[in-house]
């Protein structure tokens, strides 16, 4: 127990916490980018009761990501179970973070005036604006594309009309694009700090650390802002 809540009361412990769970989230969003990749494959032609119909690969592999484990436990079940997992790491990561700030606070009861790293208070400060924006983005955007509240014209399972119908809307897509900026921003910061709290920072290490943490902040941002750019420019409609 007391080792328990004396790594809880650590700033190591809490920089671990938001470290494990940064990875996870990390990977979410790694996986679902490749999943919306699905809206580039277009539709194919598909026979239902004797009908020819055009179905889009992304509504199937929606309705794919709804039947997982099918039938040996039911539908939405595993769907369920991704989502309150990834629920519990999003507020262990932010109550992480709001410790961290509180602790570091703290140990600086007066704030300095020159001594402080311009570079240190840079990184920190576009991680807490950037996890506020990325944290507004995510309640929009499933009251958009999950729950459709917030959608002009939603069809349940019709993720390809779901996508295109609501990046139509410029200022919609506007916003995305902004959020993702955010996230790569978040993104590089995180990655590159997260090496340091789990204590794989050696010098020699550091330029392959670097060369990680852009790449990756890169590819998802990249890859985020193609989505509504393609609905936009009518390359995907
Ligand atoms: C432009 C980039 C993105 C696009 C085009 C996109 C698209 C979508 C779509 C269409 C859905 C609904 C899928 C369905 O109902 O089958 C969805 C769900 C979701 N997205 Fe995104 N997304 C993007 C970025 C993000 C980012 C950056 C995050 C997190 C930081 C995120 C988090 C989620 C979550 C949590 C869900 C709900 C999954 C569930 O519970 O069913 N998305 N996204």
């Amino acid at each position: 127990m007391s080792w328990f809540s004396d790594f809880n009361r650590s700033a190591v412990g809490k920089k671990t916490v938001m470290a494990v769970t940064g990875i996870l989230l990390f990977g979410f969003v790694l996986v679902h980018m490749i999943g919306n990749l699905h809206l580039y494959e277009g539709r194919h032609e598909v026979v239902v009761d004797g009908q020819k119909q055009m179905v889009p690969y992304i509504n199937e592999y929606g309705t794919f990501l709804r039947q997982v484990g099918a039938p040996a436990i039911p539908p939405h079940v595993a769907l369920w179970i991704a989502r309150l997992v990834l629920l519990t790491a999003v507020v262990l990561h932010i109550w992480a973070a709001w410790q961290v700030t509180l602790l570091s606070r703290s140990a600086r009861p007066q704030r300095y005036v020159q001594l402080r790293s311009v570079q240190t208070s840079y990184a920190s400060r576009t991680m807490r604006w950037g996890g506020v924006i990325i944290l507004l983005f995510v309640i929009y955007h499933l009251l958009h594309f999950t729950t459709g509240t917030l959608h002009p014209s939603f069809v349940e399972g019709d993720v390809y009309h779901n996508m295109v119908a609501g990046f139509s809307v410029w200022w919609v897509s506007l916003f995305y694009i902004v959020a993702q900026v955010a996230l790569g921003f978040h993104l590089y910061h995180g990655l590159w700090s997260m090496f340091q709290s789990l204590g794989w920072s050696h010098p020699r290490f550091n330029l392959w650390r670097n060369g990680f943490a852009h790449a990756f902040a890169w590819l998802i941002t990249l890859a985020n802002i193609s989505f509504p750019l393609a609905v936009l420019t009518g390359l995907v409609r």
